[in-house]
């Protein structure tokens, strides 16, 4: 697509045969074998299924296919922590080698087609090997971000039942060094289905080793060659398991599978980015988030580009470490989080003048909505008023980007997602479970039509996919977030509408958050919800009942953060604690949350009704303690 006509043909064709459309983007890959049909599909089993019957191997379309022609062109573009560690090229010959000498060494592991394998690894080039090493013998990958604690990494562990975990000793992040194997250890003591763990070493930080379970890295690799046949998979087989949390109960396990979702992420990759041969794209979301999948890794690799992987952090040495990475390697295209953006504008602007970012020619955001202000800083002095913006609204669910403008092709509106990508059939619905037609409307963001890259299932559990996402407008896909759809037709993004709180672009269930606040033992009971924070988009307020009255405060606030960051990971660490002698509940115990958010969010003037309530005092005591 070349202009913004191609779009609206495009979309159209989409819509009138979805089919012929999508046949004939996968006619631009390599299949062992061609699918006998294209789509089928029940939203209210729910089943998707797309190419049936088609047979193929995702890493031969992001790596041996490119061979011929891009053998020396660098495929991973890896910059380290520390600015003063050399940065690495990966080209793609060596991709293919390294990525084969990995499926060789989970192989000689006993790693089977089907087998899951965990990976809980830092920002490095041996991550991509790994992720891309279970694809090629068909081992479905489960990356784990290594922020997450213990207990949560053991709790995905167990859930997809992973027979090898994938690590190193440690992970660097600004000026710390962070043991990654004394959390995988911990985690291991309550995962019977780990055989072996293999070890990187990055960090040289000292851990132990256990004896026939733990293998160095380096170690395997040398017993290895650097050939492994690409395994034959279905079009419908696992690729990758991705932890997302919910609003309810432990985290879902989101399937995707290997044909469906390598045509969508790299159709979406070319269009959205509108990709040119030979240029550096950085994406600064790290591996283990959804966006690190798509966008990092296959998007980008089956379009033979060049993909920046950055190990560090915006912050450090100082606040113009992106700028510096920009300038250094002369990116292209750059595609952040507004949370950044909004960190990295806090600071002041000689960190941006320093730097030559004439290269830039595309700026992305992804995770949240950007609010306009940042995005006018992010145009303005990034993008100097010369590169298009494209705020791409997707989920883990969704695999790949569903609505954003296509760089340079679709006109921009601040805080605008702006019009779907071709195939993605938005259905915007009121609270009653109707369809709203027509334009300048808000409502419920449904989707009435699969796309290839649309998640297939919750692992272990078809019900709760169900339940989660095809019960509240039966027939639809429920995305969870509201919308408005303006006069132009332009979508924009509001937000969340379940009990799930967008923390710097981290998907938080309030019911995980409550539950790791419940386990210290001061505490009885507690409920958290979203408030408006200046750099993380939301922050996560806490209203905590105590078993017995509280002498010091801070101190029990900083105990209970340090529960949080124990059980969850420090993503999930309340910036607000507030105790509270009881929580507003209805007569049938259900938390009001909607006062709670407005406590939160600080404006009390109307709390609407709160007749229905158990207790209406705790309402008054709540409100004057507001922090
Ligand atoms: C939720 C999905 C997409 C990969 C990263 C997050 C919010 C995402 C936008 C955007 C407004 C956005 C939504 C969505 N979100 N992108 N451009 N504008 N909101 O993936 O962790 O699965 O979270 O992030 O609320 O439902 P995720």
């Amino acid at each position: 697509m070349n202009n913004f006509q191609d779009y609206l043909a495009e979309y159209q064709q989409s819509i009138s045969d979805p089919e012929k459309f999508w046949a004939s983007q996968a006619d631009n890959f390599v299949w062992k074998k061609k699918w006998d049909s294209v789509l089928q599909w029940d939203f209210h089993k729910p089943e998707v299924k797309w190419f049936i019957g088609g047979k193929l191997n995702i890493t031969e379309n992001c790596i041996d296919r490119h061979l011929p022609q891009r053998a020396n062109q660098t495929a991973i573009l890896w910059e380290s922590n520390d600015p003063k560690e050399p940065s690495r090229n990966i080209t793609y010959q060596q991709l293919h080698e390294q990525v084969c000498k990995v499926g060789n060494m989970l192989k000689a592991q006993g790693v089977k087609k089907g087998d899951r394998v965990c990976i809980y690894m830092p920002m490095v080039p041996e991550t991509s090997f790994a992720i891309l090493g279970c694809a090629r013998i068909g081992a479905v990958h489960s990356v784990v971000f290594a922020g997450f604690s213990a207990g949560s990494l053991a709790d995905r562990i167990n859930d997809s039942g992973c027979k090898v975990v994938l690590t190193s000793d440690g992970t660097f992040r600004g000026d710390k060094s962070i043991n990654l194997k004394a959390i995988v250890d911990e985690a291991l003591d309550k995962s019977p289905t780990v055989e072996k763990c293999i070890v990187l070493e990055r960090t040289k930080a000292k851990i132990s080793m256990k004896p026939a379970r733990d293998l160095w890295w380096h170690d395997e690799m040398q017993k290895v060659n650097n050939q492994c046949p690409a395994e034959e998979m279905d079009a419908e087989d696992l690729l990758f398991i991705l932890y997302t949390s919910g609003s309810t109960g432990k985290p879902k396990g989101m399937v995707h599978t290997c044909g469906g979702y390598m045509v969508y992420t790299d159709y979406t990759f070319k269009q959205v980015f509108q990709y040119k041969e030979g240029q550096v794209y950085w994406c600064t979301a790290d591996v283990g988030w959804i966006t690190g999948h798509s966008y990092i890794l296959y998007g980008p690799l089956s379009n033979g580009a060049t993909s920046l992987m950055f190990e560090g952090v915006p912050s450090w040495p100082d606040m113009g470490r992106f700028w510096h990475v920009i300038e250094k390697h002369k990116v292209n295209i750059f595609y952040t989080a507004p949370t950044a953006i909004r960190s990295l504008e806090k600071a002041p602007l000689s960190f941006v003048e320093k730097y030559d970012l004439s290269s830039l020619q595309i700026l992305g955001t992804v995770g949240e909505p950007i609010n306009e202000e940042a995005w006018h800083w992010y145009d303005h002095n990034i993008g100097k008023g010369k590169c298009p913006i494209v705020d791409t609204w997707w989920q883990t669910e969704t695999g790949g980007v569903m609505i954003s403008p296509l760089a340079g092709i679709t006109k921009t509106k601040p805080s605008f997602a702006t019009l779907p990508m071709p195939g993605v059939q938005p259905a915007v619905m009121d609270e009653s479970g109707n369809e709203m037609m027509g334009n300048g409307i808000e409502g419920r963001l449904t989707i009435k039509f699969p796309w290839p890259s649309i998640a297939r299932t919750i692992y272990g559990d078809h019900q709760r996919f169900k339940d989660t996402y095809f019960s509240t407008f039966p027939g639809k896909y429920f995305t969870g977030d509201g919308c408005k759809r303006d006069e132009e037709g332009y979508y924009r993004i509001t937000g969340r509408v379940d009990d799930i709180i967008i923390v710097s672009g981290h998907n938080m269930g309030t019911a995980e958050v409550e539950s790791a606040i419940d386990e210290h033992s001061a505490v009885c009971e507690s409920a958290v919800v979203g408030f408006p924070h200046d750099i993380k988009g939301q922050g996560i307020y806490a209203f905590v009942v105590t078993y017995d009255p509280i002498h010091e405060e801070n101190h029990l606030r900083n105990e209970i953060k340090d529960v949080v960051a124990k059980i969850i990971g420090p993503i999930a660490k309340p910036d607000k604690i507030q105790f509270v002698s009881g929580l507003p509940k209805t007569r049938s115990g259900k938390i009001m949350r909607r006062i709670l958010r407005k406590v939160a969010e600080g404006d009390t003037s109307n709390l609407g009704d709160t007749t229905t309530l158990l207790d209406p005092a705790v309402v008054e005591e709540i409100k004057a303690g507001a922090l």
